[in-house]
């Protein structure tokens, strides 16, 4: 069987490409075999439908079975129901119905798995909220399949782009003594005397791309990092995914058009590559995704220096919860105003923070005042990078971290890259799962994650 599995798998997507130039005709006469999961099951008194999927694309397999084809009792006595495994074999014949060019005319079926009838994910629409709590069966439906599908094709396509672009993907401890952002929210893992010290999730692998950086130049992390900060929003995780490039010999300037070229490439390649999805999206989760994300993928994003985003902000005359006055952190509130309104869905990248409100890697500008940072914010997510110019000069950055009362010791191998060969560098982070949110217009970055964490969720 296994080896047949593989051949459907590659005719089922071959036949089921709706309006591409391929829709399953030329497939015609040939028999094929299909493994996957009823959808659903229509009898009717000469002739019983199935519905199968087996998740490689988002149409289902139509299949016309008759009593004349082996296996036909099982489904004639009801043990075949939706939800149940099944293994079908048959003719592919033109079709009869609208919703499809052709249809699997079976000649034998076997019950793999039988589906219990408390079986939760029928045919009827249930919420998102209610499939959070059935995170183990939501991938069977169609919105969680295409989430899973175009969030594949994202992480493929970052590689594709930091690969063809010469930079070499390094891996950075998950376990971790420092705290990249300062910031106090990781999660401890261990007892002291396993490691001798403290030790942490890390919460940015940053640090450690800066050491690939100043031996490789261009280098990337791709993996999960964990933030123990209490916030309950539809863009927060506790464990979220990461994508981290670091530039060396690149200032700011650099590091902006790195994750504008990026993040154009890996919208193109989904609207590209993944239609059928893209179009489902379009139709039942953010009516006009495909002509938002078009547009991200051409046009030019707005840049702006953190002071003039406060003096917009100020000048726009609308009433913000949280106060708007040169110093403050910009709240996703401002983020969205920014992008949704002030530029009318354009990304808007703002850079040039005050140095309190950032970390203490970033370098100072002449000013004294503010650090080369930036921050590239998107419609309906606000905040999705932070990046910026890393502090190469070793005088400096014990300065700061003495101002932030960090403890140099702890940061010893970070300070003796400016020690030996120091270089202009610059990087940015991305959380990937607000990258899925974007693309495919999720409004929770629960449904953008297989198996999300927040704060008192941990139960898949
Ligand atoms: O702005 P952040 O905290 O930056 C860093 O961690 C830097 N060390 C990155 C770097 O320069 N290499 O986080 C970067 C991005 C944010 O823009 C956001 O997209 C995402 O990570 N992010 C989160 N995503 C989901 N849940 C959370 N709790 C997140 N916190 C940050």
């Amino acid at each position: 069987m296994g080896s047949k599995v593989g051949e459907f798998r590659k005719k089922l997507k071959i036949v089921d490409v709706k309006g591409g130039p391929n829709e399953g005709l030329d497939r015609v006469g040939l028999m094929i075999v299909v493994a996957g999961w009823v959808r659903t099951l229509r009898a009717q008194s000469s002739v019983t439908f199935i519905e199968v999927n087996d998740g490689s694309c988002l149409s289902n397999m139509q299949c016309v079975m008759t009593s004349d084809a082996e296996g036909y009792d099982q489904v004639k006595s009801g043990l075949i129901t939706t939800g149940a495994s099944i293994w079908i074999q048959g003719n592919v014949v033109p079709s009869q119905g609208s919703k499809q060019k052709v249809e699997l005319k079976v000649n034998k079926i076997v019950l793999v798995g039988k589906s219990d009838p408390s079986y939760p994910i029928q045919k009827k629409r249930v919420s998102r909220e209610f499939l959070r709590t059935k995170a183990h069966l939501r991938p069977r439906t169609n919105t969680f399949g295409a989430v899973a599908r175009v969030r594949n094709a994202l992480a493929y396509a970052t590689h594709k782009f930091f690969q063809e672009n010469g930079f070499i993907w390094i891996s950075s401890p998950i376990i971790t003594a420092s705290d990249c952002e300062g910031a106090g929210e990781q999660f401890c893992v261990t007892t002291l005397d396993f490691f001798e010290k403290p030790a942490f999730l890390t919460v940015s692998g940053q640090l450690n791309a800066e050491t690939y950086a100043t031996a490789l130049s261009n280098v990337y992390t791709f993996g999960p990092t964990f933030r123990a900060e209490n916030s309950n929003t539809s863009r927060h995780l506790a464990e979220f995914w990461m994508i981290e490039p670091e530039l060396a010999f690149a200032d700011l300037k650099d590091d902006m058009a790195c994750a504008t070229a990026y993040l154009q490439y890996v919208v193109r390649y989904i609207l590209d590559n993944c239609k059928e999805d893209m179009d489902f999206f379009n139709t039942w989760i953010e009516k006009g995704i495909i002509d938002r994300l078009s547009t991200v993928a051409e046009r030019d994003f707005v840049q702006l220096s953190y002071t003039d985003a406060i003096e917009l902000l100020i000048k726009a005359k609308k009433k913000f919860e949280f106060l708007v006055k040169w110093g403050c952190d910009l709240q996703s509130e401002h983020e969205r105003y920014l992008t949704e309104e002030a530029f009318g869905g354009c990304p808007v990248i703002v850079s040039d923070y005050p140095k309190e409100i950032k970390a203490f890697y970033m370098r100072q500008n002449d000013d004294g005042r503010t650090v080369a940072a930036m921050d590239m914010l998107v419609p309906r997510i606000g905040e999705l990078i932070g990046g910026s110019q890393r502090e190469e000069r070793l005088e400096y950055l014990e300065g700061r971290l003495d101002e932030l009362k960090l403890n140099r010791d702890s940061y010893w191998w970070y300070l003796d890259l400016r020690h030996y060969g120091s270089v202009p560098h610059a990087g940015f982070g991305l959380g990937f799962e607000r990258l899925v949110q974007f693309a495919t217009g999720v409004e929770n970055i629960r449904d953008a994650i297989p198996f999300p964490r927040t704060p008192g969720s941990v139960e898949f």
